[in-house]
């Protein structure tokens, strides 16, 4: 039976991305933003987590992704998993998660990630790579008996909340697209174009 609910689609595409052998950073997307004004912007970025209340990004207050998400709460993601011929795309709302959220995602960094973040101040000029290499060393020194590293205050977190979904795949030369959302006002799914799917989401096919 056909998946007719985004996130449970996307899990098992995801789950599939992360076993297949082609695909080293099946966890990896690009995060796009925009300013106030509207300028647009894109980097890559890990996903710290997703279940039903959206995905997790983490990053450095000071980072320009950061500047553009508090002041234009929309976002845009893409996941890309070439081997498999498969894109994912996720818009929506973002929301800045709370210090406790925030600091749940930092315990799950591995220790050499918390030493680099903690040493960076993300997007602030760095004169010469030294002065980052002395700091992450003297940090290592510092935390050399294992005590848990603290959250770096400059980090902070956001939750994408998912309203469109693209999933696009190539299946034997032609691309398959098939677009979750939700139902504007009066929109009834006809189950011909617009079919019903599960926990509130409309789907539809398009052309490639
Ligand atoms: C594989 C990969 C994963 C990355 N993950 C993150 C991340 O989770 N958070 C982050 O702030 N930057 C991450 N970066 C660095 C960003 O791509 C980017 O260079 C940095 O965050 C500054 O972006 P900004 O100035 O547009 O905010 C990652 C880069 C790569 C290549």
């Amino acid at each position: 039976m056909p998946i007719k609910e985004p996130l449970a689609l996307f899990q098992k595409w995801f789950e599939e991305a992360q076993y297949s052998d082609g695909i080293h950073l099946a966890t990896s997307m690009t995060l796009a933003t925009a300013s106030k004004a509207g300028r647009p912007s894109s980097r890559i970025v890990g996903v710290k987590g997703f279940d039903k209340s959206g995905f997790k990004i983490a990053t450095n207050k000071n980072s320009r992704k950061a500047k553009d998400m508090d002041e234009n709460p929309f976002a845009s993601l893409m996941f890309y998993w070439e081997s498999m011929n498969r894109m994912v795309r996720i818009d929506g709302p973002v929301e800045k998660l709370d210090t406790k959220a925030t600091s749940d995602i930092w315990k799950g960094f591995p220790r050499a990630a918390q030493l680099t973040h903690s040493a960076s101040k993300q997007d602030d000029i760095l004169p010469d790579k030294s002065t980052l290499v002395q700091k992450k060393a003297e940090l290592t020194q510092q935390y050399a008996d294992s005590t848990p590293i603290p959250p770096n205050p400059e980090w902070c977190a956001y939750n994408l909340i998912p309203d469109w979904w693209e999933f696009y795949q190539v299946v034997t030369d032609l691309p398959d697209r098939i677009i979750f959302r939700k139902p504007e006002a009066g929109e009834t799914p006809d189950g011909k174009a617009l079919h019903q799917g599960d926990e509130g989401w409309i789907l539809e096919r398009v052309y490639p």
